[in-house]
């Protein structure tokens, strides 16, 4: 079955323990890389990929998420007033489009594999994809359109994949590779966070899916997995022999930021501050000024 993606889901569901206390009051996906909270990031590359229809499964106090993408007619109305266009132009990349956004609820933070599942009825019987908005990629091409197009191509399932040190194994998802075909690998195998010296290769699965709508009933026979969570990966690799969908794993050309960890989150807020015009200069002199003091302590 190929066919155009137009549906993708955004788990926001997650309680973001590892940014507490931030979290205990704001979604882990408001946080802002320089001035743009990381769903922005999401959205904007499913745009980019032709997504029309964005389901969020959220929780109990995620109503920020909400609230972000809705109108703010009295700011909006005093920007006006003060002739503030530009600005009024920046918060236009917030509005959606009436009827484009879903919101679901995942009751208890059961897993992502049962985050994604939570919006099978919106689903229906259409491939989807799935972003995970903690895992930010700057790419020239945003990485879903990049996906998007592989896709045109295999048809099936496919996940963003990308080497990690054989050390890391244990914190991702890992492809057992049937054939490397350069960007794209076919897959025979995915095991959950392996310990290095169980890891069927280094190609780490990371936040970026386009699936076919069979995973759904998949996930509804997955048992729990590593860390007692349902998980995505353990229903994706259960596809692989059960229908005629292949799994491939998609190099895709980027970089990654695990802005679900304090340092990736703090390597992230660096490099998209270097990327811009109005921050760059300062920026630099001041990480300058930084390494000299660094290196004069050691
Ligand atoms: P993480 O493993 O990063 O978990 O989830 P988390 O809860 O967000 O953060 P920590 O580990 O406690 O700091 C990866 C993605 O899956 C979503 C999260 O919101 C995040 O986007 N998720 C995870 C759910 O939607 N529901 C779940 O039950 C678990």
């Amino acid at each position: 079955m190929k066919r155009k993606v137009t549906k993708a889901i955004f788990p926001v569901a997650g309680l973001g323990t590892r940014f507490l206390p931030a979290t205990k009051a704001i979604p882990k996906e408001i946080m802002t890389l320089v001035d743009r909270p990381l769903i922005q990031y999401a959205i904007d590359e499913a745009r980019a990929a032709g997504i029309k229809d964005f389901i969020f499964v959220t929780a109990r106090g995620k109503s920020a998420l909400e609230d972000y993408f809705d109108i703010a007619p009295n700011l909006e109305a005093e920007l006006r007033r003060a002739g503030k266009t530009e600005l009024l132009n920046v918060l236009k990349t917030t509005n959606m489009e009436s009827g484009a956004i879903a919101y679901i609820r995942q009751q208890k933070a059961l897993g992502l594999g049962h985050a994604v599942w939570c919006a099978r009825r919106l689903i229906g019987n259409e491939p989807f994809a799935v972003i995970l908005p903690d895992d930010v990629i700057a790419a020239e091409k945003p990485c879903l359109q990049q996906m998007v197009e592989a896709y045109a191509e295999t048809g099936g399932n496919m996940v963003a994949a990308m080497e990690v040190p054989p050390e890391k194994t244990s914190s991702y998802g890992v492809l057992d590779v049937k054939e490397d075909m350069g960007q794209l690998v076919s897959v025979k195998g995915m095991v959950e966070k392996p310990k290095p010296a169980d890891a069927p290769s280094n190609l780490a699965v990371i936040g970026r899916y386009i699936l076919s709508p069979r995973v759904m009933g998949t996930i509804n026979k997955t048992k729990q997995g590593a860390g007692g969570e349902i998980q995505l990966t353990d229903a994706i690799a259960a596809q692989i022999g059960a229908s005629e969908d292949g799994v491939f794993g998609y190099r895709f050309r980027g970089q990654r930021f695990d802005c679900g960890s304090k340092a990736g989150f703090l390597q992230a807020t660096v490099a998209f501050a270097l990327a811009r015009d109005d921050l760059r200069d300062e920026l630099s002199e001041f990480l300058r000024e930084m390494a000299v003091i660094d290196k004069a302590a050691q």
